[in-house]
């Protein structure tokens, strides 16, 4: 019988907070966050329950090595700490034990739900990141583009996301990368559009994909899209445009999730090193990587058992 995952493929939603922690030191810091882990579900079942319209989740996601104190015994195959990239621009890797990624289509109840939950570990963890995101206009970013079309949806999006057989003792887990990218929308604004679609690989307005013939090797959507003895490998994104107008920041929160790292970290390498070295993402030039941390998301089954984890 399949195993339940958590709330990884949830509907696409208007609102989300992005949480990453770091664990204090010692047991009780422990013991605080397994018992949270192990009542996630309730909680958010406690504060959804009475607005099913407005599909509030959750996905907890656990770092490498909190997985160690977390979980004491087999480790997921894939889980490590996020890789520093060095090429031809910068993807730094930053610390993360914990990651709540709360979605709905309202902002208060992600917001209150990530009150509830550092209510209950608050004193236990430091909060080395917080971005409240939002939907922009038709779903775009702050760069003025569709973003999430070519997201696998249904059955492709659970195959894309959910180990199986390869990790059985892990199977109905996840994978997830997130990291804050910061842009200079001057620049941006200051490219014609055409140079503007050429480095994505899409129609602005229209978000038309651009024929395979007039796309440049070096276009996002082309440096993204691998594949394995021919078969396309996809990842589920589920990006928010965030900012602080006063402090001129406008960014975007990427979050993905596979059923294994290295199809985000075959990406990565091609957007920040280049396919081939040298031919990385234009994005890049006017979008800075802050952040990146790398987590892996237990099945729901596996994150509620957290609290009898104690050796
Ligand atoms: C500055 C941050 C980023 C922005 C603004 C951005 C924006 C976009 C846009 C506008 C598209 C085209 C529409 C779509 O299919 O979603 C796209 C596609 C895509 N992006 Fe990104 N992206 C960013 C970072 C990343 C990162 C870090 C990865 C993976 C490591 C990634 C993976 C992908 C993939 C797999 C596609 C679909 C390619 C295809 O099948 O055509 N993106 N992105």
């Amino acid at each position: 019988m399949a195993v339940a995952s958590q709330a990884v493929t949830a509907r696409l939603t208007q609102a989300a907070i992005f949480l990453v922690a770091v664990i204090h030191a010692g047991d009780e810091a422990v013991d605080a966050v397994r018992a949270l882990c192990s009542d996630m579900a309730g909680l958010t079942r406690g504060i959804g329950f009475r607005f099913p319209e407005r599909h509030l989740s959750c996905v907890t996601g656990i770092g490498s090595e909190a997985w160690s104190r977390l979980y004491p015994g087999p480790r997921p195959a894939g889980l490590h700490r996020f890789r520093e990239l060095r090429g031809e621009r910068h993807a730094p890797s930053t610390p993360g034990d914990l990651l709540f990624h709360i979605r709905a289509t309202h902002m208060d109840l992600c917001f209150e739900l990530a009150t509830q939950v550092m209510e209950r570990i608050g004193a236990h963890v430091t909060t080395v990141d917080e971005v409240h995101g939002f939907k922009y206009f038709d779903e775009r970013d702050l760069l003025g583009f569709v973003d999430g079309t070519e997201n696998p949806v249904g059955a492709e999006a659970v195959a894309a996301t959910t180990i199986g057989d390869e990790d059985a003792a892990f199977a109905g887990g996840s994978y997830v990368i997130v990291q804050k990218y910061l842009h200079d929308l001057r620049a941006w604004n200051a490219l014609p559009v055409e140079r503007q679609e050429t480095i994505v690989g899409r129609r602005k307005l229209s978000d038309v994909e651009l024929p395979a013939s007039a796309k440049a090797s070096y276009a996002h959507t082309v440096l993204t899209t691998i594949d394995e003895e021919g078969e396309e490998l996809k990842i589920l994104r589920d990006n928010m445009p965030f900012g602080d107008i006063g402090k001129g920041e406008f960014g975007t929160y990427f979050i993905g999730y596979a059923r294994h790292p290295s199809r985000i970290e075959r990406m990565l390498v091609n957007m920040f090193v280049g396919n081939p070295p040298g031919n990385y993402d234009r994005l890049l030039d006017v979008s800075t990587a802050v952040t990146g941390s790398l987590f892996f998301v237990p099945s729901a089954a596996l994150l509620e058992s957290a609290a009898t984890r104690a050796p």
